[in-house]
């Protein structure tokens, strides 16, 4: 079984890839393979509103010049889909957005393709707009019948500068509680 996590900040190793890493630690304990994959830098178009995928339907956006077709197919492979994001305007990420709009229409295109994967959303917050955020990813699943586990808080990380959810004891527990959950989840699903 596998877990691809989508890291939307700017900044690769900061309090979104940590808290990543903390949701990881726990699946890998379970015997279940992770990949991170890194949105920074990447281009990452949003959504045209072409509905080409609705007439195409093979699973792929019409914009292939960028690098959201990867991250769908990445996603199809995945027996579980982390999005990660720092909190940007009490949001998600441009990067992460862009994500969600394109990957979720093309999902919805291809009869509901990522029904009963297991998901999860993970939040970096300096003070504000974690919910919304969550809210946000936490939608994408929701809409393409995945199921969700839960933990023992939202599972939002406080930090501002890298590294500074390193001291977010409880934003930390959330993710272990979260990965442990996610694990359970995965392996009744794939008996
Ligand atoms: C463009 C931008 C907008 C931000 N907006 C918010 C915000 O609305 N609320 C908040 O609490 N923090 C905000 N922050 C702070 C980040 O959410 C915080 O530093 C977070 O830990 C970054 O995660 P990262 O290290 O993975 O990039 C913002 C940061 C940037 C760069």
């Amino acid at each position: 079984m596998k877990v691809v996590a989508f890291n939307g900040s700017a900044r690769k190793d900061g309090n979104t890839a940590i808290l990543v890493n903390a949701v990881f630690d726990e699946l890998k304990k379970a015997g279940i393979k992770t990949e991170l994959v890194q949105l920074a830098g990447k281009k990452m178009h949003g959504c045209t509103a072409c509905a080409k995928c609705w007439e195409e339907k093979d699973q792929r956006c019409v914009i292939t010049n960028d690098f959201v077709n990867d991250c769908i197919d990445k996603m199809v492979e995945a027996d579980g889909i982390i999005l990660a994001s720092p909190t940007y305007f009490a949001d998600v990420s441009t990067e992460m957005k862009a994500l969600i709009d394109r990957a979720g229409f093309v999902a919805m295109a291809n009869d509901a393709m990522f029904r009963r994967k297991v998901g999860a959303a993970v939040v970096a917050v300096r003070r504000g707009g974690a919910i919304h955020a969550f809210d946000t990813m936490n939608h994408f699943f929701f809409i393409n019948q995945m199921v969700v586990p839960g933990s023992s808080y939202w599972n939002v990380g406080l930090g501002l500068l890298p590294g500074d959810v390193k001291k977010d004891d409880e934003g930390l527990a959330t993710m272990k509680t979260l990965g442990e959950n996610m694990a359970w989840v995965l392996k009744k699903l794939n008996k």
